[in-house]
């Protein structure tokens, strides 16, 4: 029996036998945890999850860990070291999904799909104190979510609250076709439609073909994400930060739609790139400056 399995026993077996008689709005029914869910199933009709395809991280604010703890495991699972030190996260609390568990599930059943997990007072070891039944555990992308939590924690003030990947098909065919280069696919992102600059002005992140679930993806990914809010992975989809939900997701959302606007435009255009009509460099320059945004020069001709 692994150390998983076994602390699931001792959750079945310490959980109270009538949660229900706990007072409060049932964590499924509180307002972080509804974003949540209309998360990950919005990014299901957005066909951005096949299978298992896909995971989210929330960082809970204090008050909605004192909401939802009436609820906890009265015996929360052993510690789980991850491989990963996050000095900035110790004590926190995260709303994930599971591993090997479908975007597309979450709505039917969340305390099935989705876990709270805390981090331990050292910032290196996770426990399960909500839901992942039936032996659940995080997304087999925690360690790659918490490293980048971290980055992304310090490079924003603390704003940073919501990490997200999918698999949204665009992205990935365009990692197919072009050099991975944050500079040559920014630029393109930023090219196909005039928002796109004001959306990522820092750019885009970009790692070569990794394992996925690995350390080293979550290693790549953290030292890009020390300047992108979003890093695409080569032939395996996209991973986007932001301070709420709506942030990420419209991230997501905008980064996959530039992608399919440049692929159809190349399509249209007898797979030639040097289309009729173009956003020039100036034309982004213009539009960061009448935004007050700082643009990533270095990606400017
Ligand atoms: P999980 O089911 O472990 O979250 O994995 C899905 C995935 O997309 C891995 O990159
Ligand atoms: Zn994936």
């Amino acid at each position: 029996m692994g150390v998983l399995d076994s602390a699931q026993d001792m959750i079945g077996k310490g959980a109270s036998v009538v949660k229900g008689a706990v007072s409060g709005v049932a964590v499924e029914n509180q307002a972080f945890m509804r974003g949540f869910i209309r998360m990950c199933n919005d990014g299901w009709l957005q066909g951005w999850h096949e299978r298992n395809g896909g995971n989210l991280t929330y960082r809970m604010t204090e008050a909605e860990v004192e909401a939802a703890r009436p609820f906890f495991y009265d015996n929360p699972s052993s510690w789980v070291a991850m491989g990963v030190q996050a000095d900035n996260l110790r004590g926190a609390y995260f709303v994930t999904t599971g591993a090997g568990r479908y975007m597309r599930n979450v709505q039917l059943d969340p305390a099935f799909n989705v876990g709270i997990v805390q981090i331990n007072n050292a910032g290196d070891a996770w426990r399960l104190v909500w839901g992942l039944k039936d032996g659940g555990k995080p997304t087999s992308e925690f360690a790659s979510h918490v490293m980048n939590h971290s980055v992304r924690v310090a490079a924003t003030g603390g704003a940073c609250r919501v990490l997200y990947h999918a698999h949204p098909e665009s992205v990935i065919a365009l990692t197919k076709v072009m050099p991975l280069d944050a500079r040559a696919i920014t630029r393109v992102l930023w090219k196909a439609m005039t928002e796109c600059v004001m959306l990522f002005p820092a750019g885009v992140g970009v790692t070569e073909t990794m394992v996925p679930g690995g350390i080293d993806l979550a290693r790549a990914t953290s030292e890009l994400m020390k300047t992108y809010e979003a890093v695409i992975w080569a032939n395996h989809g996209l991973f986007c930060s932001g301070p709420d939900f709506d942030s990420a997701f419209g991230l997501m959302h905008a980064i996959q739609k530039a992608a399919s606007i440049h692929g159809q435009a190349l399509m249209m255009n007898g797979g030639s790139g040097e289309f009729a009509n173009t956003i020039s460099d100036d034309d982004l320059r213009a539009i960061a400056r009448a935004y007050n945004l700082t643009v990533n020069e270095a990606f400017l001709d």
